[in-house]
């Protein structure tokens, strides 16, 4: 039976039971794959933007018998999508920022009934704040280990509503609602990040700059400091 990767199962555990998926980015199309076989959606689509990763995509639905489920489909983002061929969107193992400006081209996702599953692999704040400066919001968001590295995922959808954010937000995103380790764990990897970006602008850059990044590292810690000390 198809086993999943912890990173690629945080995101399959967002997908609504009965939903079409699209899995944009798909390579292996394991992920699709795995939510035909476990009954969790009727009919997937496997997208990518490379011959090769469809061939991949290809090899795998023909192993598991599941061709007439999914679809294959050679895609840029979600521009050969129709808006109703899925209601849940999948995109795994890309950075945040090619992440954001997929999203952007797509306008038809500013849709109530449509989830967008993400997982970022790198600049998770640029996709966290593409989504709530056009009116999405993070339904939920989690984290785990794989391999030894930390990654988080999150599922959000469009509301309309431009609510007020703080700056610091797009860097822990739901989060601090996780009750896993992983989720404090992935959060103090940020703030090291940070850290070393404020160290960074201290030396060469703005001190506004440097002022705003202290104010979100702030904000960051007090937010791990409150999450559960189980978690
Ligand atoms: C690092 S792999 C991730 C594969 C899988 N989703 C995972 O998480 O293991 C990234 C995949 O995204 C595809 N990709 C990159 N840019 C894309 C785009 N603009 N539209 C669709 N797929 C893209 C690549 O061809 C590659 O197969």
């Amino acid at each position: 039976m198809l086993k999943l990767s912890e990173r690629i199962m945080m995101a399959a555990k967002m997908v609504r039971k009965g939903s079409i998926a699209a899995d944009i980015g798909t390579d292996h199309a394991y992920l699709p794959a795995w939510l035909i076989l476990n009954g969790i959606c009727p009919e997937a689509l496997a997208c990518d933007l490379r011959k090769g990763p469809l061939d991949n995509a290809r090899k795998t639905v023909e192993h598991y018998g599941i061709s007439d489920k999914i679809k294959l489909r050679l895609s840029d983002g979600f521009d050969e999508i129709e808006p109703f061929e899925a209601q849940d969107f999948i995109m795994c193992g890309m950075g945040g920022t090619l992440m954001a400006e997929l999203v952007s081209r797509a306008y038809w996702l500013k849709d109530n009934d449509k989830l967008l599953i993400l997982q970022p692999q790198s600049h998770a704040e640029d996709i966290r704040a593409h989504l709530i400066e056009n009116g999405f919001e993070i339904t939920e968001e989690d984290a785990c280990t794989d391999g030894g590295k930390l990654y988080c995922a999150f599922s959000a959808r469009y509301s309309g509503e431009k609510k007020k954010y703080s700056d610091a937000y797009i860097y822990y995103g739901r989060l601090p609602e996780c009750k896993k380790p992983e989720a404090k764990q992935y959060l103090c990897k940020v703030v090291d990040r940070l850290k070393t970006k404020l160290e960074a602008e201290k030396l060469h850059g703005s001190s506004e700059k440097a002022d705003n990044l202290s104010r979100i590292i702030s904000e960051t810690e007090e937010k791990i400091n409150e999450m559960q000390p189980d978690s």
